[in-house]
């Protein structure tokens, strides 16, 4: 079947409308473009989940700070495009910023104490502009099932927070996080790094690789764990965070790692912000926290 692509929300609504007949279930993959792998495997995991999948491409502004460069965010439109069309999605949404933020644009969602930790603690008002923007596409979209990858851990639990705390009717589907073989996490914004700065990149998934393996052999304490983290970002002096905390409230843990826990860091290696994270889980089902449909 064609791709559609759609730039309005009148459109966009249109083309659903008849997409849903018969009771066709409809996924959503948003994004911000640049499309890579983490992308793919959201896409791939909403087409073998649903009959028709959309993906949206809007470089969210008001989740910029002012001091980001939102000018400077990767742009490869016909690349993705091409991608979408490979991966069989149904309808692609390219918005401009105008048609998702109209003028004397006013009304946000909050998510409160969880944007204000881990990353938020360092990008202040992020998660208010991903938590605006999110409810807003779901609104445009309606879909039955929404896919948002791992390596993003707060904004995961953020959403799934805000489809309970706000009744939305849609699924939330976290997807593990997908690495470069060496071990680093895909993400748009690898591109920036240079060889060299690629190469000190690894210390961060080397640093929660240790952790997530001295888990294994049976450590539960969690300044322990974190200490195993440390000795392999010896040499990053920008590390913003390295913390383990508990998966529902992003609480760092205080004695003993008992419940679900992750593991998760923010770095700037050049100019470039790189975050990552590891599930540490006593248990295997609670393991299965990354692929479980949440229905809350
Ligand atoms: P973006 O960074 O484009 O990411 C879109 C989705 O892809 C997110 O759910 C993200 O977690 C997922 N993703 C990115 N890298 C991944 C990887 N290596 N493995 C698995 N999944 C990965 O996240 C956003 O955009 C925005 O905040 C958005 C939700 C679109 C709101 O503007």
């Amino acid at each position: 079947m064609s791709m559609r692509i759609v730039r309005t929300i009148s459109e966009l609504r249109a083309v659903l409308k008849a997409l849903r007949e018969n009771g066709r279930r409809i996924g959503f993959v948003p994004t911000m473009g640049c499309l890579h792998e983490g992308h793919a495997a959201l896409i791939r995991q909403s087409a073998a989940r649903c009959d028709h999948t959309v993906v949206s491409i809007f470089v969210n502004p008001t989740q910029f700070g002012p001091t980001e460069d939102l000018s400077n965010y990767p742009r490869e439109l016909e690349r993705d495009q091409a991608l979408c069309l490979r991966l069989d999605v149904s309808v692609l949404f390219l918005p401009e910023p105008a048609e998702i933020y109209p003028t004397a644009f006013c009304t946000f969602v909050e998510p409160g104490q969880l944007g204000d930790q881990l990353c938020g603690a360092f990008r202040p008002g992020h998660f208010r502009g991903v938590a605006t923007v999110v409810t807003k596409l779901f609104n445009m979209v309606q879909p039955d099932l929404a896919f948002f990858g791992q390596r993003d851990l707060q904004q995961t639990v953020i959403i799934r927070r805000i489809v309970r705390d706000l009744n939305l009717p849609v699924d939330i589907v976290v997807v593990p996080t997908v690495r470069e073989p060496d071990g680093l996490a895909l993400g748009s914004r690898n591109v920036d790094l240079g060889p060299e700065e690629r190469a000190r990149a690894l210390c961060l998934s080397r640093a929660l690789f240790a952790a997530e393996a001295a888990f294994q052999a049976g450590e539960r304490r969690p300044d322990r764990l974190l200490d195993q983290a440390r000795q392999h970002l010896g040499t990053l002096d920008t590390l913003q965070y390295l913390e383990l905390v508990d998966t529902q409230s992003l609480e760092p843990l205080g004695r003993d790692v008992v419940r679900t826990s992750a593991m998760c860091l923010a770095a700037v290696i050049g100019k470039t912000r790189l975050i990552d994270n590891v599930l540490l889980a006593p248990d295997p089902d609670s393991a299965q926290f990354t692929s479980h449909l949440e229905t809350e």
